[in-house]
């Protein structure tokens, strides 16, 4: 019988972790939009995104970004699964294809109240935060 409910309840965890990420995309996006000249500023041409990749899986503070967003970028992270609202999938085009450049460094700098998303002002300079936009861009945003 235990065996039984276990099965049940592995099968049940399975779907519903399965339908949630169907409908992790598109995202509804709440994020307060950047000011105008900073949404349209993009500053990643003369960015690293090799050093943005370290970054994103290893050196950010105060956590990692693939922590959340996860190392293929999809938001689903160990601990972004249990975030409400979820980290931002970046590679759903449907919802990043309304996020500029100058937006996610916007974001990242300062954060997003109310949500697990930090601001890293007082730990990334603004050249990192471009490292780390260049290698998002470049790995996911379609
Ligand atoms: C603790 C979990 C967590 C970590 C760590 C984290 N994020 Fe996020 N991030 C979120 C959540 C949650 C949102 C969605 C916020 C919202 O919808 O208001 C988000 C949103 C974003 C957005 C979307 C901006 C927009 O306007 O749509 C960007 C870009 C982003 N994060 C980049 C990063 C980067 C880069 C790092 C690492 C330096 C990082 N995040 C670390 C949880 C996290």
């Amino acid at each position: 019988m235990k065996k039984i409910i276990l099965t049940v309840a592995l099968i049940t965890l399975a779907f519903t972790t399965s339908s949630w990420a169907a409908t992790n995309c598109p995202q509804p996006r709440k994020t307060k939009a950047a000011p105008s000249n900073i949404a349209s500023k993009d500053m990643t041409a003369k960015a690293s995104a090799a050093n943005g990749k370290k970054l994103y899986n290893k050196s950010a503070k105060p956590l990692a970004c693939k922590m959340c967003h996860g190392d293929k970028g999809d938001g689903m992270g160990k601990l972004g699964k249990a975030l409400k609202p979820n980290p931002r999938n970046f590679t759903c085009s449907d919802t990043m294809k309304d996020v500029s450049a100058g937006q996610m460094f916007w974001i990242i700098k300062n954060g997003s109240a109310g949500t697990g998303m930090a601001a890293h002002k007082k730990t990334l300079k603004d050249k990192q935060i471009w490292d780390v936009v260049k290698y998002i861009r470049e790995s996911w945003v379609k």
